[in-house]
């Protein structure tokens, strides 16, 4: 489907404006690749205005996703963000990458300029999820302190757990395959991130070293529309909250910047 949808082209140049950015400016990560495929978005979308801590709680934190728009302003984060800041302070520290499949066994090292230089780019459909390399967690919180002290969290807790950070950025066409884990918020910085989930005793049908890319273009058109994901697309300014064992998947349209709170 490489429709090009005026008026979802419309919709996204006033959110950027919405969110204080200059359309088209996504931290000079680059938007050369984008995928332009949005679809649709069932998943409940809350503002800071539509919804309480105890409505998050009641409503979604043991139930369903829910979208979190402008909840907390990270305005300056973002700007700390940007290819030129991060290249600056990053350069030659080493980050951890591991292979983008469903059990990530492999994990490599290399210093973040080079991950920017080669390994940053736009993901084929036949590349394999288990040769891809991705960056996103094991993140060595000494060397990006700074960084993240400056990062607020979505202001909702949950009992019992406390909050840790995974921070990541990766190329249009990437993204993470069908996996679960605990509770926990994502939230892009910049780009676009499209999510698929289903809930925990629906287990949905993939392969564990395919790319989501290669799910969402063979697997998801040919599924029943009982057995459709929910599915949306986030963008700066929101977060999407995930329930504990939910399953899901991602797929970075946009060079995206990100950053995970798993509630452990
Ligand atoms: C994290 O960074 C610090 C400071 O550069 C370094 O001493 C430490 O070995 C690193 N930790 C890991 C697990 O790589
Ligand atoms: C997925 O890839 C890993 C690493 O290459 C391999 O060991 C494993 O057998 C593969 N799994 C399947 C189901 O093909």
């Amino acid at each position: 489907m490489d429709c090009f949808d005026p008026f979802i082209f419309f919709l996204l140049l006033i959110r950027l404006q919405a969110s204080g950015q200059a359309p088209g400016d996504n931290g000079g990560w680059g938007l050369e690749s984008s995928l332009s495929d949005e679809g649709r978005c069932n998943v409940d979308i809350r503002d800071v205005n539509s919804i309480t801590h105890a409505e998050f709680i009641h409503e979604y934190a043991y139930t369903k996703p829910v979208i979190l728009r402008d909840i907390t302003d990270n305005a300056k984060f973002r700007l700390l963000c940007t290819k030129t800041n991060l290249l600056r302070e990053y350069s030659d520290k080493r980050v951890r990458l591991s292979t983008a499949n469903t059990h990530s066994y492999r994990k490599v090292d290399v210093q973040f300029k080079d991950f920017v230089k080669f390994l940053l780019n736009p993901q084929s459909e036949d590349t394999l999820g288990s040769d891809t390399l991705y960056f996103f967690g094991d993140n060595n919180f000494t060397e990006w302190h700074s960084l993240f002290e400056k990062y607020k969290a979505p202001p909702y807790h949950l009992p019992y757990t406390s909050p840790a950070y995974s921070f990541g950025i990766a190329g249009p066409g990437t993204g993470v395959p069908f996996h679960w884990h605990g509770p926990g918020y994502s939230e892009v910085i910049y780009g676009r991130k499209r999510w698929f989930l289903y809930p925990p005793d629906e287990a949905p049908e993939f392969h564990p070293n395919h790319t989501t890319l290669s799910w969402v273009t063979h697997s998801y058109p040919n599924l029943e529309l009982w057995n459709r994901p929910l599915e949306c697309t986030i963008r700066p300014g929101e977060v999407l909250y995930f329930p504990d064992r939910w399953w899901h998947a991602t797929l970075n349209l946009d060079t995206s910047v990100f950053i995970s709170t798993f509630l452990g």
